[in-house]
């Protein structure tokens, strides 16, 4: 039969699921400026662009706790490729958190000019990582805090793919 019971989350889990709402968080004001063009001038919105890097930074130290506890719970062979594979979307997820983190500041956006929103623009891929990452690893365990995990990177990728659609409609018309 079907176990429908969902699993009591530890911390690792926890530390996983705060750093997918920050990073949420540090996505929504541009995607909703363009899809809800009507809330650009709501105060959260005002809000969650004035602190966006600090979310951010936050997003990566809390998925460095989830990485390290759960990492740290196996005994894993770094010798095999196999174990590379398995994490395959959290390291590179982790890879561009940290890139982000190291260039969210003045100085890095001055010194790497056009570059430094092309690398930034690497917080999308990050998207569709974590898509596959939430529903590969929690695949038949889902924990309480997995449906919303699940609701927040599904609601959050579907509103990107909407804000393409919009920027390309906008783009057309013009
Ligand atoms: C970098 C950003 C990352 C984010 C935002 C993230 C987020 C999450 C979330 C939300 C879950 C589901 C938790 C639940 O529903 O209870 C999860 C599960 C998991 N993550 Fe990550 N993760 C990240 C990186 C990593 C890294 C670097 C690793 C390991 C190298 C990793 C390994 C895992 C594993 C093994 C699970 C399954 C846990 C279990 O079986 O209970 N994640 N992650």
């Amino acid at each position: 039969m079907l176990d429908t019971t969902l699993d009591i989350a530890p911390l690792a889990n926890y530390l996983g699921f705060l750093a997918l709402v920050c990073y949420i968080l540090t996505l929504l004001p541009t995607s909703m400026r363009i899809v809800f063009p009507q809330t650009k001038q709501t105060e959260i919105r005002k809000i969650l662009l004035k602190n966006r890097r600090e979310i951010g930074v936050i997003a990566f130290v809390l998925a460095l706790g989830h990485g390290v506890l759960l990492v740290a719970k196996r005994t894993l062979d770094f010798t095999d490729s196999h174990t590379y594979w398995i994490y395959v979307q959290g390291i590179v997820t982790f890879i561009i958190f940290t890139l982000l983190t190291i260039t969210s500041n003045d100085w890095s956006v001055k010194k790497m000019k056009k570059n430094w929103k092309k690398l930034h623009e690497l917080t999308y891929l990050a998207l569709f990582l974590l898509v596959w990452h939430i529903i590969d690893k929690m695949w038949g365990h889902w924990t309480h805090l997995t449906p919303f995990g699940m609701v927040g990177i599904i609601g959050i990728a579907v509103l990107f793919i909407a804000r393409k659609w919009k920027e390309r409609q906008n783009q057309l018309s013009k």
